[in-house]
């Protein structure tokens, strides 16, 4: 760990980040109806263990302990999600038990100073919705308006900070044609398709949320109407070979400018459209054949914040490599395919660098170029890390505690790395740690711990790692030092 010492900013943003299926439990409590995730875990060989999130961390009844957690480790924003299925069960009307317990979470938030950060979607359609098409249908967009409006209307008066989305790339392309995530499905380049509608959901609903004022009270610093992405630093494993440097600019377009481009420049990628135009979609002539007139405004209508959530970058090789990182692929044995639409050649390749338990390369440099590529080549707003973090095997000692110091030395590099960015000029106003609470990692389900809190999950014993306690002194004094 370096020893120099560096200072924050006062009024920089200390959070931590969760999302509502990986804590909250209660699956069926209160009228919620089932989501994506609740059906896609109960395919074989789709999440490791048959895991579910049917319990996980019972944030749903614990979350004011959970709070209390919080406030003991200094945390200034929580970063939470809303459950579609508990506000509009099976896609119909307004829940009124469902959305009572954000209304309860925000009050206790606020009640100990915390800012709620709150985003719509956080992968969890209902599965009525994913019945009648999902997100390759576009009326799923105005479904989400919807949802959105009445999410809105309950907390908009408590609560300033609104995402849309958090990590579209996932949502649309992990679930559509990788089929890592759910709903599972493998169809190539429907996985635009559902990007396109997506993005077309967080543009109606920025309108919507901004003609109702959101983001436009010069009294809450923290305010706004923002979108999470997810973002890699694609470099090609060998810049003097033309076949990874084309590699490394495909997977940079299909990851990364898909989704800035139309959200900062109002345009998809011209070489991805031209990669992607001629290939099969169902029951479409090509993915682009669902953009109509008007969409791309609608998608670039400006936001206040973005939410960069970053873990690694990728060396890129076009053809095989011997040292190929076989971390994208599922652990579970179920066939997958490639998430990058066309994409079967791409290989991502071992730096030899430290890795995480998730198999992912440690690189904090990675985080200060991509937010000094974000400021150089993208009208951004002002940026927050929204997440960052690290899964590994922890340590629990016969005493009860846990001992996390590769963690300890992960968040204390990430936040340099993001120092040096804003001392190159990047308007960096917040980070989030991913995550709170070890939690259910997707098709990885309870395998892998990214928490700063350790979750016992027979007993739900909460304890905080070493790493809780060093980001606690940090959030404190908004200082790194030796
Ligand atoms: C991104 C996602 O937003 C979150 O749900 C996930 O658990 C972490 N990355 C770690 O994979």
């Amino acid at each position: 760990m370096s020893s120099s010492e560096i200072q924050f900013p006062p009024g920089f943003l200390w959070g931590a980040a969760t999302a509502a299926y990986q804590v909250e439990g209660a699956a069926a409590e209160d009228g919620r109806t089932p989501s994506i995730w609740d059906t896609f875990a109960r395919v074989p060989g789709a999440v490791i263990g048959g895991n579910h999130g049917d319990v996980a961390c019972d944030h749903y009844h614990r979350y004011a302990a959970d709070v209390a957690l919080m406030k003991e480790l200094n945390l200034r924003a929580y970063r939470f999600s809303v459950a579609w299925p508990r506000v509009r069960p099976d896609a119909g009307p307004v829940n009124p038990a469902g959305l009572a317990f954000y209304d309860r979470l925000v009050d206790e938030l606020l009640g100990n100073d915390i800012v709620p950060w709150l985003t719509l979607y956080h992968w969890d359609l209902p599965q009525a919705l994913e019945d009648r098409g999902g997100w390759t249908d576009r009326d799923t967009a105005h479904r989400f308006v919807e949802y959105s409006l009445s999410v809105h209307d309950a907390l908009g008066d408590r609560v300033a900070a609104w995402t849309t989305l958090n990590e579209p790339w996932c949502s649309a392309f992990l679930g559509h044609t990788g089929g890592q995530h759910a709903p599972g499905r493998q169809e190539g380049a429907n996985g635009l398709v559902a990007a396109h509608h997506l993005m077309l959901a967080h543009g109606m609903t920025v309108q919507e949320l901004r003609r109702r004022g959101v983001g436009t009270d010069p009294e809450r610093p923290e305010a706004g109407l923002g979108i999470t992405l997810n973002f890699t630093v694609a470099d090609p494993n060998d810049p003097a070979d033309p076949v990874d440097v084309d590699a490394a600019r495909r997977v940079d377009g299909l990851f990364n400018r898909v989704f800035l481009d139309p959200i900062f420049r109002g345009s998809y990628p011209a070489d991805i459209v031209a990669d992607t135009e001629g290939m099969p979609v169902p029951g479409r002539g090509s993915w682009t054949d669902v953009i109509q007139d008007g969409d791309l405004e609608v998608i670039s209508s400006p936001i206040d914040v973005l939410g960069v959530n970053y873990y690694n970058g990728n060396a890129i090789a076009g053809r095989p490599h011997p040292d190929e990182l076989k971390s994208n692929e599922n652990e579970t044995g179920r066939t997958t395919g490639t998430p990058y639409v066309g994409c079967d050649d791409v290989i991502f390749v071992s730096r030899g660098l430290p890795r995480t338990a998730m198999d992912w390369e440690v690189q904090p440099e990675g985080l200060t170029r991509l937010l000094v590529r974000l400021k150089d080549e993208y009208a951004v707003p002002p940026l927050y890390v929204t997440e960052n973090g690290a899964a590994y095997d922890d340590q629990v000692f016969p005493d009860g505690s846990v001992h996390d110091p590769e963690r300890v030395a992960f968040i204390d590099a990430h936040l340099r790395a993001a120092h040096d960015a804003m001392e190159q000029g990047v308007d960096l106003r917040g980070f989030f740690q991913w995550s709170l609470l070890d939690n259910y990692e997707w098709a990885f389900g309870y395998t892998k711990r990214f928490g700063i809190v350790h979750v016992d999950y027979d007993t739900q014993v909460r304890t905080p790692k070493t790493s809780a306690r060093f980001y606690a002194d940090v959030a404190a004094t908004g200082r790194l030092g030796s």
